[in-house]
């Protein structure tokens, strides 16, 4: 496993993180098969591991925590958790603001059975409260040594440019982290956030690498569930694979993805995540996966890289995807670099 700096800090993290929304849910790993998953993630030398307190309603956090404790791992662990979903029934029991993120960073905490946790990440905006609330609050959590490091996740560009200068001019705690959705045929992340984050030396973590299952090419246009080695899992997650992924356009480029995989015998898997990991400005690739074979073909794929030859060609099918589609994209980021001089 190969380690990179964490946006400028000086926190070493894995290549590729691993994230935990199937851990101790019912839709996803039962607590077993979560732990042997972990197992499996942090064996393989996988250093990042991403939750969420509102994952399988605060299950995630409890099996992580759990396994952290039993198998005496937690220092090997940059472990990040997020705060802002829906997590009770009152009025106070979401959102970003102070109230919620000081309650909310002590009830992660007791569930992942550790003094602090390594990120702390708003899930998403909300645009009921000040950044500036948000950005103090998260000051106090960092000075409370509750957590080392802050960011955001979700947010547009401007959104982390106004917390960025809050935080500047009052010297507080920065975000020094942005995890959003980046992958081949989702790559809208490279139009304003992407460049900001090489600008301000701010880790870009990407979630849903592999399209939650697209991009491994086992899924099939006609919506029909595939009986593959796999299956899946999204007509009990409330079909959003399909409303995001299902179109003539993304099921054209893995038509194109799976032709360069079989002529090149590079894995498809391997092809997408490269993509997402070579992309200047991505720190890592937020992988997910709920059964341990599962993530053993995930880290399979991982364990070589594809030679350029073959990755020039996925830029070039990523870069068609991009000018395609209805929606416009930016040209990649390759071609949009900034000097960060
Ligand atoms: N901040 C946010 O708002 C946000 C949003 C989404 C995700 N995330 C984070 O990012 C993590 C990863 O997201 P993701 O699950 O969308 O990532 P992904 O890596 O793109 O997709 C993972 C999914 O693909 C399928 N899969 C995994 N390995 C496979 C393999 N070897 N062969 C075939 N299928 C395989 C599994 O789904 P099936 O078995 O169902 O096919 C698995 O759950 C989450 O766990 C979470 O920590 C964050």
């Amino acid at each position: 496993m190969r380690y990179v700096q964490f946006g400028r800090t000086g926190a070493r993290v894995s290549e590729v993180a691993y994230g935990t929304d199937n851990l101790g849910n019912p839709y996803g790993a039962d607590e077993e098969t979560s732990r042997q998953i972990l197992g499996t993630v942090l064996d393989a030398g996988i250093n990042h591991i991403d939750t969420a307190d509102s994952y399988a309603d605060g299950n995630s956090e409890k099996v992580i925590g759990k396994y952290l404790e039993d198998s005496g791992r937690r220092n090997e662990v940059f472990l990040t958790t997020k705060v802002r979903s829906r997590v009770g029934d009152g009025p106070n029991d979401v959102g970003a603001s102070r109230y919620h993120i000081l309650n909310g960073i002590d009830e992660s905490l007791r569930r992942l059975r550790t003094d602090h946790v390594d990120l702390y990440l708003i899930h998403s905006f909300d645009r009921t409260t000040p950044v500036e609330e948000t950005v103090r609050a998260l000051d106090d959590v960092v000075r409370a040594g509750k957590a080392h490091y802050v960011g955001c996740s979700n947010w547009a560009a401007w959104q982390l440019a106004q917390a960025l200068w809050i935080s500047d001019v009052n010297n507080l705690a920065r975000f020094e982290c942005i995890q959003s959705e980046f992958n081949i045929v989702r790559p809208g992340l490279a139009v304003e956030t992407i460049p900001l984050c090489i600008q301000e030396k701010v880790a870009v973590t990407a979630y849903s690498p592999m399209g939650s299952g697209f991009l491994t090419g086992k899924h099939s246009p006609s919506g029909a569930e595939p009986e593959t080695k796999f299956g899946t899992r999204d007509a009990e997650r409330g079909g959003s694979l399909k409303r995001k992924y299902f179109d003539e356009y993304r099921f054209e480029v893995v038509e194109k993805l799976r032709a360069l995989s079989d002529e090149s015998g590079q894995p498809m898997i391997r092809l997408a995540l490269q993509w997402v990991r070579e992309t200047p400005g991505v720190t890592s690739p937020i992988i997910g996966a709920r059964r341990v074979d599962q993530i053993e073909s995930t880290l399979d794929a991982l364990s070589e890289d594809a030679p350029e030859g073959v990755m020039s060609m996925v830029r070039e099918i990523a870069e068609e995807f991009a000018a395609s589609t209805p929606v416009t994209y930016p040209p990649p980021v390759q071609a949009v670099q900034i000097s960060t001089g």
